[in-house]
């Protein structure tokens, strides 16, 4: 089947698209809870191919809720869209007076609106002020991180959440830094952290400043414990033969949702349809550079 897509205006592609819908397909009709609504391109997709009874879009950056009703209105089909955190999903639903969902989905991380978005200071190619706080309501800003977090923390981040070798030379060369004047664009830290790494381990296809910047924002959005609140909200809500379907884009995050489904799987609550995760293809790759460490795992409770 060749999924129907809006594509007109469609500023996030969204990533494994065919598959999810493959996967979603035996739930067609059903109530669906996207956590991770964004600009809702896999919202559009889900909703045009498999006529939900009703979509749920959850999304703690109230831009992207702004973008996905403009977008899915056009849809004349039954959805409600939250600001808030799909962590908080139990709550949300209690709310809507919702006991149980036929499928959730999980699409982690950082949407293309964002990354391209003026003055939210997620990318380093462009001089914002360093905040990268996906919703805005929050006072834990990448600055503050920057700013006030001891060498060893930030040595910690860097190293844990972006896989950075050279985490403790740039902690250190932020802390020397910030004793001169205080990090506060995105232009700034980028260059303390390219003249942190020499020239010749710059990296060949990204940017040198990938990495910490990653690491920042995972930990200014606390997104691991984010995923661990989820999965644990997402199953209890989750009806008989109900799938559960993240896809993961951060090998730490990937290790949660695997040890998670696991578990899940040896208490009997249910099985693993993916023993492997599914990744995108070589087309799709080439398509969307931004979906190759994307992988899809699917958990469906019995
Ligand atoms: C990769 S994008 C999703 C894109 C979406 N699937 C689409 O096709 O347009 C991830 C989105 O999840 C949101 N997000 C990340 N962590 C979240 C959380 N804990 N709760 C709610 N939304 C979250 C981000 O704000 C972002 O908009």
């Amino acid at each position: 089947m060749r999924v129907e897509q809006k594509e007109k205006n469609l500023i996030h592609k969204p990533v494994l698209v065919q598959e999810v819908i493959e996967l979603l397909k035996p739930l067609k009709g059903g109530v669906f809870l996207d956590g991770t609504v964004g600009g809702g391109g896999h919202a559009a997709a889900i909703i045009s191919n498999l006529d939900p009874k009703l979509y749920i879009g959850i999304d703690r950056d109230e831009d992207a809720i702004k973008v996905a009703s403009q977008y899915l209105k056009g849809l004349n089909k039954k959805f409600i869209l939250i600001h808030d955190r799909y962590s908080k999903m139990r709550e949300i639903l209690a709310d809507l007076k919702i006991k149980k969902v036929d499928a959730i989905l999980l699409d982690l991380g950082i949407s293309s609106l964002q990354l391209q978005a003026e003055g939210r200071g997620f990318s380093f190619l462009k001089n914002d002020p360093l905040d990268m706080r996906m919703d805005r309501r929050q006072n834990l800003s990448a600055a503050h991180v920057v700013n006030t977090y001891s060498a060893h923390d930030l040595e910690r981040i860097f190293r844990e959440y972006g896989e950075e070798r050279w985490a403790k030379k740039i902690a250190k060369n932020i802390v020397e830094t910030r004793k001169r004047f205080p990090i506060t664009t995105t232009e700034a830290l980028a260059k303390v952290i390219e003249f942190s790494i020499p020239k010749k381990f710059h990296p060949k296809k990204i940017h040198p400043a990938t990495k910490v910047f990653q690491a920042l924002r995972i930990e200014v959005n606390n997104e691991l414990e984010e995923l661990k609140g989820g999965l644990k909200a997402g199953i209890d809500a989750l009806n008989t033969k109900g799938r559960f379907l993240v896809i993961s884009f951060h090998s730490l995050e990937d290790a949660i949702v695997k040890r998670t489904f696991k578990e899940w799987e040896a208490e009997n609550i249910g099985h693993i349809l993916t023993k492997k995760p599914i990744t995108p293809s070589v087309q799709e790759v080439e398509e969307n550079i931004r979906c190759r460490s994307a992988k899809l795992r699917v958990f469906e409770r019995s």
